[in-house]
């Protein structure tokens, strides 16, 4: 049987700092999108490969997403499915791992001059369209080598935080970045939103003056608020899901937080429906930083 042809979406998850659930929103968000229907790539761009630990993939001795921007292997031949019997990915999600060679790239670089840095994913993720609905392209933090081809074959940017300081204005940095990338690489990419996770229940006076300052400091041309209205809860749950390779749907279906992700992945849907139909008034991020 053919497989159907899908719109893919491809997302580039980031922030400049480290440990503010780049992560854990892709793979969990990958993870409630899997149960609308929808199929997704994870392809891990992070030297210390969270997410391919998290699915309890292989970081050596694989195809990784190395291979996959240098161009030493197709796409296609990096993607671990569940066809492999050493992983068992959550249903409706593939990956490429990443792995230890990521840090080689800027030597390759050097090696071969006439490859353009910002355009290493392009032609992978574009023999890629059609076949997810969802690329995810989970970033590293800092502006290492590959969050610059990220955003170049990106077609939205989601910025993950958490309410705390440091977080919260690493959000700057990375809004200042995708402003540079619709500049100088990508006129078409758009921010589509910033989740918020790890917020603390109930929420206290710190955590509500940031994700107040969140709400209103990132907002599109219209005045309309980026920020997804579904926060994710602070919660162990998380840390087991993770320590047993599993998203929180399949780990414990029930919990309040795997509600989360579902009421999450429903609004990241209908906004990506709204952006589409409201081409006029879709965010600039340019409007957003100047705001
Ligand atoms: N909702 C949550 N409740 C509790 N802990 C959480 C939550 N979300 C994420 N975490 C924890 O926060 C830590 C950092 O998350 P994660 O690895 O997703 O961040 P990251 O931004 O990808 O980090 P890095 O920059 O190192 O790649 C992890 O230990 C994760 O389990
Ligand atoms: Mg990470």
């Amino acid at each position: 049987m053919t497989e159907k042809i899908r719109n893919t979406v491809v997302i580039a998850v980031g922030n400049q700092k480290g440990g503010v659930g780049k992560t854990t929103n892709t793979i969990q968000l990958a993870g409630a999108l899997a149960e609308r229907g929808r199929k997704s790539l994870i392809i891990d761009l992070d030297m210390t490969s969270g997410a391919t630990k998290a699915l309890r993939a292989p970081t050596d001795g694989w195809n990784s997403s190395f291979e996959l921007l240098t161009g030493a292997e197709s796409a296609e031949d990096t993607i671990i499915t569940n066809d492999e019997s050493e992983v068992a990915l959550p249903p409706n999600i593939h990956l490429v791992p990443s792995s230890r060679k990521l840090a080689e790239l800027d030597t390759f670089l050097a090696q071969n001059p006439w490859l353009i840095h910002q355009n290493l994913l392009l032609e992978p993720i574009n023999r890629l369209r059609g076949k997810y609905d969802y690329v995810f392209l989970d970033t590293p933090p800092q502006k290492t080598k590959t969050t610059i081809p990220a955003l170049k074959a990106a077609d939205y940017a989601v910025l993950s935080a958490m309410p705390d300081h440091l977080a919260v204005s690493a959000l700057a940095e990375a809004l200042s970045d995708i402003v540079a990338a619709q500049k100088h690489a990508n006129s078409n990419l758009a921010l589509l939103g910033v989740i918020l996770c790890a917020v603390p229940r109930p929420k206290t006076r710190l955590a509500t003056a940031l994700v107040g300052y969140v709400e209103q400091s990132c907002v599109d041309a219209t005045g309309r608020t980026l920020k997804f209205s579904t926060e994710i809860s602070r919660s162990v749950v998380v840390q087991e899901a993770q320590r047993a390779g599993q998203t929180i749907m399949q780990y414990q279906g029930d919990h309040p937080v795997a509600d989360e992700y579902r009421t999450l992945a429903k609004e990241f849907e209908d906004r990506l429906q709204r952006f589409r139909q409201e081409q006029a008034v879709a965010p600039k991020v340019e409007e957003v930083v100047h705001a």
